[in-house]
């Protein structure tokens, strides 16, 4: 809703400053006889592929704000795909992840929630580099969507100190291959 409200104020907006730079443009025109014919015709040609320019931006815009927002409440994502609701719930100090094995290809949506203190929620690949993170707080949950890229052992490890066994909070996600 909110973001239906921003993509409309963001096309009425660039429509503006499109009217406003063909308004200052034809305006420029009408001062081009005080000019030579060469410096007439370069002045056109600059016309013409600004309004490609125009042309352009007006269509990347289309087609990437169409795309938004990219955590949306769509169960599937842009290609059709189902996407796989996931609890992810902390506390002192475990995770309680389910389901926690995908493919590669499947879309995890994590609902990150804590019984208790604030935890931190990051998703490392097999090769231990971070792909996602997100806050763990109670009484809220947040949402995290990630698209599993390679077939190995995941893992969640908790970014934020929450006690004395803060290290030992992590648990592994498998992801098969198809
Ligand atoms: Cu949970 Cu640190």
């Amino acid at each position: 809703m909110v973001q239906e409200v921003v993509w409309t104020v963001s096309i009425v907006l660039m429509g503006v400053l499109a009217a406003l730079f063909a308004w200052v443009a034809v305006g420029a025109n009408t001062a081009l006889a005080d000019y030579g014919p060469m410096v007439a015709s370069a002045y056109r040609a600059r016309t013409w592929l600004f309004g490609l320019a125009i042309i352009v931006l007006i269509g990347v815009n289309y087609d990437t704000l169409g795309k938004l927002p990219y955590v949306s409440s769509l169960s599937v994502t842009s290609s059709g795909a189902a996407i796989q609701p996931v609890d992810a719930v902390a506390e002192q100090w475990a995770w309680t992840i389910s389901p926690n094995t995908f493919t590669v290809g499947q879309t995890a949506e994590f609902h990150v929630s804590s019984k208790d203190v604030n935890h931190g929620f990051a998703l490392y690949d097999p090769d231990m580099r971070i792909v996602a993170q997100v806050q763990a707080m109670p009484g809220y949950v947040n949402v995290l969507r990630y698209t599993f890229t390679r077939p190995g052992t995941y893992r969640v490890l908790c970014l934020e100190y929450c006690g004395v066994a803060h290290h030992e909070m992590n648990a592994d996600i498998r992801v098969a291959a198809h």
